[in-house]
């Protein structure tokens, strides 16, 4: 089958099927050249790199309520957006949202480059997502390449060469099947059908727009492609984590360092992520182990931490760390590791007493 005939039928394919999200237009007004704000769409492939669709959504929903345009989100506090950020991972990606609304409001008057290669100088753009935006906001003929397309091309061309390796590959058959008009609609065509049909697992090779054409489908190899290069076992490190509460319920914090894991974002202060940490409280305290540890898997290592608890003397000055009072407080502005740490030192602190309400 002519490559132009397999674009057409997928396009068919998403013009019934495509999934309904909140930072897309609709095939039925995108088919007439009605195009997504760039600011919504930046926003939602910034969030998209190395996260689902479904953790995405809600967090989308609540950025674009408090900041619905770049100049408001270039606007913001620091603090804030990490705070909102937390739960989705990969911190790095939320500095440079920042880094980029700052540039884009700041030096570009608030509008996005509408080329891959404009975009690619901006903070946080890397060429995949340059592409995404340039195709999806601007109807660029660029070629997006992500998961979902390296699978989807490695099955309908029965592509055996293992990930990575087989990455250009996969991308030449990508870009010869990008039609001409219609970019960001096909892009998202064959995102969506590596989201919902031509799935890791099992997929659903008989609603399959492209069953015909597919030769993994032709040859029964759907199952085992792509293949993948074995992935080096991740070491485990190990460390410590102080929950610290005072006499008037205030929580001792740390902003973590701009630079390094989980950079910028609030943390309970500790020791090193090593082999064998070294460890002093940041507080005179009676510190005390919880039962459990917090375990959590970052990208390159395992992580357990042990847990201390101690309540804190209101004269106490910390080594390390702040105090934030705790109607200030909220476990969800913790990135996912910290609020593990939380949610197993909690109950070792009995409820604070509230003054009692006046009758
Ligand atoms: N993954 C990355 N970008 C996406 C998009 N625009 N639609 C669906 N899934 C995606």
């Amino acid at each position: 089958m002519r490559d132009a005939d397999l674009s057409l039928i997928l396009l068919d394919w998403y013009d019934r099927n495509a999934r309904d999200l909140p930072w897309r237009v609709p095939p039925d007004l995108s088919r007439n050249g009605i195009r997504p704000d760039p600011y919504r769409v930046w926003l939602s492939e910034v969030m998209l790199q190395q996260t689902t669709v479904a953790a995405v959504k809600s967090y989308f929903e609540r950025f674009t309520r408090l900041w619905p345009n770049v100049n408001e989100l270039a606007r913001a506090e620091d603090a804030a957006v990490m705070a909102e950020w937390a739960g989705l991972g990969y911190y790095a990606r939320a500095r440079n949202l920042l880094k980029c609304a700052r540039v884009v409001s700041g030096d570009l008057g608030g509008v996005f480059p509408s080329t891959a290669e404009g975009l690619r100088q901006l903070p946080g753009i890397g060429p995949y997502t340059a592409a995404a935006i340039a195709a999806i906001a601007f109807g660029a003929r660029e070629t997006v390449v992500d998961g979902n397309v390296e699978r989807v091309m490695a099955r309908l061309f029965d592509e055996h060469t293992p990930l990575p390796k087989a990455k250009p590959i996969l991308t030449t058959h990508a870009a010869s099947l990008t039609p001409p008009k219609r970019t960001g609609d096909y892009a998202q065509a064959v995102m969506d059908l590596g989201a919902t049909i031509c799935t890791p697992r099992s997929p659903s090779c008989g609603i399959c727009p492209w069953r015909d054409p597919c030769l993994a489908r032709q040859r029964g190899t759907a199952a085992i492609l792509p293949g993948k290069e074995p992935k080096k076992a991740k070491p485990v490190r190990f460390g410590f984590a102080y929950v610290g509460r005072r006499g008037d319920g205030a929580w001792l914090l740390e902003t973590r360092p701009e630079r390094g894991l989980l950079g910028g974002m609030l943390g309970w202060p500790g020791s090193d992520w090593t082999d064998e940490p070294d460890h002093d409280p940041p507080a005179e305290a009676d510190w005390r182990v919880v039962g459990g540890e917090a375990r959590h898997t970052f990208t390159h290592f395992h992580l357990r931490l042990q847990i201390l608890t101690a309540e804190l003397e209101v004269s106490v000055s910390p080594a390390a760390g702040h105090f934030i009072a705790a109607r200030d407080f909220r476990p969800s502005a913790l990135p996912t590791v910290m609020r593990k740490v939380f949610d197993l030192a909690a109950p070792s602190f009995p409820p604070i007493e509230k003054p009692a309400a006046k009758r």
